[in-house]
């Protein structure tokens, strides 16, 4: 798992808790782990903190498959919305594709605006980051 989420990720431990969960999601490739959705449910919404495909099996499909996967299992399980935030240039157009749109109204909506304000603090820059969701009712 270190190897496919790579430096700046939240920490392998951390992902490990989240996992138990039990509402993340793998993508197998023969004997290695080709993509990882790493998600928590917050009330009735189910937040995506990671995507993450190994570089030799994108681009065929896996990453848009995982988040599917996370809408369905979400339908069926009565959440609400899934949500995440991601670079404005660099992973907002994929997941537009999937259905996702930005959070516009963070006063609304205040576990993101937090989130976002945490990786401002953590270095990211404000102005390329952006919340989304995904409703699924
Ligand atoms: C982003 C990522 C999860 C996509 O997984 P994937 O299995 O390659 O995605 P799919 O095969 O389902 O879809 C591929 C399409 O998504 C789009 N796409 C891929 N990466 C993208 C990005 N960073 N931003 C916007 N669109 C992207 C492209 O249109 C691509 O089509 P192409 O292969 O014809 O160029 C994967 O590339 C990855 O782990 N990248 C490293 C982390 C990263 O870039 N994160 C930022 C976005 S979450």
């Amino acid at each position: 798992m270190a190897a496919l989420v790579g430096a700046g990720s939240r920490g392998t431990a951390d992902y490990a808790r989240l996992i138990r969960k039990g509402r993340s999601l793998v993508a197998h490739g023969g004997e290695t782990l080709a993509g990882l959705l790493v998600a928590e449910p917050f009330s009735r919404e189910l937040h995506i903190w990671e995507l993450a495909v190994a570089a030799e099996h994108r681009s065929r499909g896996v990453g848009s498959g995982l988040v599917r996967a996370a809408q369905i299992d979400g339908r069926n399980m009565g959440t609400r919305a899934l949500t995440l935030t991601t670079d404005r240039h660099d992973g907002a157009a994929f997941y537009t594709r999937l259905g996702f749109e930005e959070v516009t109204a963070l006063d609304a909506h205040p576990r993101l605006a937090g989130e976002l304000a945490n990786e401002v603090d953590d270095g990211l820059p404000a102005d390329r980051r952006c919340a989304m969701i995904c409703f699924l009712d």
